[in-house]
């Protein structure tokens, strides 16, 4: 029987990927978010893409009320929890949005699943948790450690409450997965990463110097331990991503407790072979200057993502120039992400 899922956050950029991935997956898919980053235009377009329909709610997770009716009336077996306020920067000039909005969400979320019966969830944790890892590639037993900034802290507690709910109720199912870092678009070009405001993260950033949007790329820091000097992460095509979700969603009816998987490609690029792939893949230049570290960056981060190999038979199959080559059909064929097309569905 068709499976019936609630995505929170789904009209963000990995949400709406991940109700795409879903869709065609043969799942019921139906998406809360209060579009403070979402578009409903991502939803249209995602269900242009699988010709199949999904249903469709604006609305916040801190209402259990609302979290209650459609959890029952849509018969909802699974909830993949996407919905939270990400901007590292942010959180630390308005930490209690955060707490609020990432901490409260959570917790109301659980509690109207408890109430609804509902105990299989997927959380989207962050690689962050890890903080400074001492040993690279990252393993999963990597210690966690205390995140510099707030949105990193309500990661982490979050993690925790999902540990401890799963603990005293051996009802729960729950899949924690860890991202590295996100980055890419759906092939067609249609659904991507439409950041409201200058794009904190690396790719937006290019892909946006690239249309003529911004003018030069700010390397933060070409003085790290590493051999161009500039900041090393595990870039990871968000395609890939969603698949992954899609295998640990599978995985929940077989599973006890809780769990957690880092979903990385298991390799990392420097901020300048980014930025030259993204030069030769495009066509285009992309000037960039050297600034100070930003701070609370560290100097590189990779997953071993072999215990998602083993356990959710999955791995990333996307390499870095495919990665590029989406974004930037994304980014040049919106210049102005959905903003052109917003519509109400
Ligand atoms: P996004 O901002 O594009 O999507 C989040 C969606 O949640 C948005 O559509 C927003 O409108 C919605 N939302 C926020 N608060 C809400 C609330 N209270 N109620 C209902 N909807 C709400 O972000 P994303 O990149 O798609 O990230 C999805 C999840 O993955 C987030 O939890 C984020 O912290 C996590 N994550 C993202 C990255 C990354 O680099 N993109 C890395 C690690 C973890
Ligand atoms: N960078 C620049 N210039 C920019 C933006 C980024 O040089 O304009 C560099 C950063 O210093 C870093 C790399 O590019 O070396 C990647 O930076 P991002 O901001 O794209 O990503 P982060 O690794 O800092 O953080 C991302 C998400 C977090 C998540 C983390 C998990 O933004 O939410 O990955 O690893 F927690």
């Amino acid at each position: 029987m068709t499976m019936s899922v609630l995505l929170t956050g789904g009209a963000g950029y990995i949400g709406s990927h991940a109700a795409l991935a879903l869709l065609q997956s043969g799942f019921r898919v139906c998406v809360i978010d209060n579009l403070t980053n979402g578009s409903t235009e991502a939803l249209r377009r995602v269900q242009e893409i699988a010709g199949k329909e999904l249903h469709w709610v604006e609305g916040d997770v801190r209402d259990g009320h609302l979290l209650r009716r459609l959890l029952i009336q849509h018969g909802i077996e699974a909830v993949l929890h996407f919905a939270g306020l990400k901007s590292v920067g942010q959180s630390v000039l308005d930490p209690l949005t955060y707490y609020d909005n990432n901490i409260g969400g959570t917790l109301q979320l659980c509690q109207a699943m408890s109430e609804a019966g509902v105990h299989k969830l997927v959380f989207s944790s962050s690689a962050t948790v890890y903080g400074d890892p001492a040993t690279i590639p990252v393993v999963e037993s990597c210690p966690t450690s205390s995140p510099e900034n707030p949105y990193g802290q309500t990661k982490l507690m979050a993690e925790r409450m999902l540990s401890d709910l799963a603990r005293a109720d051996a009802r729960w199912r729950i899949a924690v997965l860890r991202y590295f870092n996100p980055a890419g678009a759906h092939a067609s070009g249609l659904i991507g990463e439409d950041p409201r405001e200058i794009p904190n993260n690396l790719l937006p950033y290019v892909s946006q110097v690239a249309t003529g949007r911004l003018k030069a790329v700010q390397i933060f820091g070409n003085d790290y331990p590493t051999p161009d000097g500039t900041g090393i992460r595990d870039y990871i095509h968000v395609v890939d991503l969603v698949e992954g979700h899609v295998s640990a969603l599978k995985r929940l009816k077989n599973q006890s407790g809780l769990d957690v998987w880092n979903l990385g490609a298991g390799r990392g690029y420097s901020v300048l072979e980014v930025i030259k792939a993204f030069e030769r893949v495009s066509g285009k230049s992309v000037d960039f200057n050297y600034a100070p570290r930003r701070s609370g960056d560290i100097a590189q981060c990779w997953a071993d993502p072999s215990k998602a190999w083993r356990e959710l038979g999955w791995k990333a199959q996307r390499g870095l120039e495919e990665m590029l080559g989406d974004a930037w059909r994304w980014q040049s064929a919106n210049p102005n992400g959905y903003r052109d097309d917003e519509l109400t569905i």
